[in-house]
């Protein structure tokens, strides 16, 4: 079976797109993915229940994956025809790294059908392909993380550093109920730059002194101080137009209940908030208070 992972954003979403550095952790086993010799390319999604052929056009819903299906198919040598199979295990449109699990299983899956063998930086390159049919202008975090997984910091067109934490970070992840749009929300901030270049340069790098210090604080196993840092970092996404009355309300529940940092992470516009806890007790009382608000929630543990 081949993987693909998910991810979540601790620090330094879209300022990434711009070259800054940003720090994330992978979702262990976002996508799984098989394929096998067919009469033609075809790529199935459950359970989406979704299945679309390379040489056919379908409708307009899913013709995003078929493109994503196609750009990955033109970057072997010869279209290879298998029926490829992917069973997604995170939900699309989170800002969870869904996509980027789907492109990265999918390749890991042809490779093997096909016998090819390549490190993860080949892999999530391919990926990209898929990436930029989804969102339009990524910057590669996504496919990084979900070839590479574990925690690291990615700086585009720099080879992904893994980072040793000092301990495990517990995290609630939980979702608005608002689809996020990262395609969107990228371009968003892709036409606030347009407007006034030198502003949005000022909040990137406001931002990256952010990701540095996170940095050092996991390395460290500071973990208060990584949630600070974390507020700080929302804060920021709020100026930029990213956050909503929802994920605002579920970052002050969060850190309400007890949380030492909270932020939306990913594209934003909806999708999901992160809380970072100081352990699993901690994690139990953030989720109930979301929960109590009628937000679905999960608690997991990154980077140990
Ligand atoms: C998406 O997970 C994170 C963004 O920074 C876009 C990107 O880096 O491709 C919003």
């Amino acid at each position: 079976m081949s993987v693909g992972h998910g991810k979540v954003i601790l620090l330094g979403e879209h300022a990434v797109v711009y070259g800054r550095p940003a720090l994330a952790a992978a979702l262990p086993g976002g996508a799984e993915a098989t394929a096998e010799p067919a009469a033609r390319a075809r790529l199935e999604v459950e359970p989406w229940g979704v299945a679309v052929d390379a040489d056919t056009p379908g409708d307009e819903h899913d013709e995003p994956l078929r493109n994503a299906f196609c750009a990955v198919l033109d970057r072997y040598p010869q279209r290879p025809a298998l029926r490829v199979c992917v069973e997604m295990f995170l939900p699309g449109s989170a800002g969870l790294g869904g996509s980027a699990a789907l492109s990265v299983a999918m390749v890991r899956a042809i490779d093997a059908a096909l016998g090819l063998t390549r490190d993860d930086a080949a892999v999530a390159d391919i990926a990209l392909a898929a990436e930029r049919v989804f969102h339009g202008n990524p910057s590669g975090i996504d496919s990084a993380l979900a070839a590479s997984g574990g925690l690291a910091l990615y700086r585009k067109g720099a080879p992904l550093e893994p980072l040793p934490a000092r301990r495990a970070l517990t995290l609630v992840v939980s979702h608005s109920g608002e689809p996020g749009a990262t395609h969107s929300t990228v371009a968003s901030v892709a036409r606030q730059y347009e407007r006034d270049p030198a502003k949005l340069e000022q909040t990137f790098d406001a931002i990256e002194a952010l990701v540095l210090n996170g940095k050092s604080a996991i390395a460290a196993g500071e973990l208060s101080n990584l949630g600070q840092l974390m507020i700080l970092n929302q804060k920021l996404l709020v100026g930029l137009l990213l956050s909503t009355p929802r994920l605002e309300q579920m970052c002050q529940a969060a850190q309400d209940a007890g949380a030492l940092g909270a932020k939306l992470t990913g594209g934003g516009g909806g999708g999901c908030m992160i809380a970072l806890c100081e352990d699993e007790p901690a994690a139990e009382r953030v989720k109930a208070a979301l929960e109590a608000l009628e937000y679905e929630a999960f608690i997991t543990e990154v980077g140990a």
